[in-house]
């Protein structure tokens, strides 16, 4: 064993033709999927947590919400994704998996959708457009448990959350800036716990506190 990432591969379950297809499709369609390093530690942290429901907002092709519903057998997950071919792709690929009776994906813009109001997940995974992560978390968190998790994905933008903006390419400088500003408030959300780790591209975990 030479590497890091060796050893991630070796302690990974074992490759499936559907995961590997998967994995080889996001390669050359450049869909943004999770890399080895988050998708293995949210679903360690997923099968310590032990929800049995989750609502995932940015399907894409189904990747993570296939690799969850592999990992945890109890688990029903809602996804939610806008782009059309994704969506597609997300359906007929989850439909050749033995978890497909166990995953619903909606087609839609996750800012429109409406679920239902007595709908109640134990964890909430956000990884959808980064700029609009507090608009997601504000509008799908009272859906969450007392105690349920929310955890987001890409939280450190490859760096450059820790980059000053005026240093930020014009074009991604809002992005970011909104990126910074729902750390921040989230660091200072009273109803939440919330940490970080420094894994795949910066995961955020924050647990609802249980008013009692
Ligand atoms: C990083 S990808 C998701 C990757 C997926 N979770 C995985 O790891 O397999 C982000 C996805 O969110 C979708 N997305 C972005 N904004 C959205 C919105 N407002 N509503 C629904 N989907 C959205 C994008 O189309 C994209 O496919």
């Amino acid at each position: 064993m030479t590497s890091w990432e060796q050893l991630l591969e070796r302690a990974r379950p074992q490759a499936s033709p559907l995961r590997d297809e998967m994995e080889q499709y996001a390669r050359d369609f450049h869909v943004p999927i999770m890399d080895v390093e988050g998708i293995e530690t949210l679903k360690t942290l997923l099968r310590l947590q032990k929800p049995k429901r989750l609502l995932e907002i940015g399907s894409a092709i189904g990747y993570s919400a296939l690799q969850i519903a592999e990992a945890l057998p109890d688990v029903h997950i809602t996804t939610i994704e806008r782009d059309d071919e994704r969506y597609e792709r997300a359906c007929a690929f989850i439909e050749r998996s033995d978890a497909n009776d166990r995953i619903t994906v909606h087609h839609a813009d996750a800012l429109e959708f409406e679920l239902s109001s007595d709908e109640r997940f134990d964890a909430l995974f956000i990884d959808a457009a980064k700029g609009q992560y507090q608009r997601f978390f504000e509008k799908y968190e009272p859906y969450v448990q007392p105690g349920g998790i929310i955890y987001c994905d890409n939280m450190f933008m490859h760096g450059e959350l820790f980059t000053p903006l005026e240093d930020i390419k014009r074009r991604r400088r809002t992005m970011i800036r909104n990126l910074k500003q729902f750390v921040d408030w989230l660091i200072a959300h009273e109803s939440y716990d919330v940490s970080f780790l420094n894994v795949g591209d910066g995961i955020a975990i924050a647990q609802k506190k249980d008013k009692k």
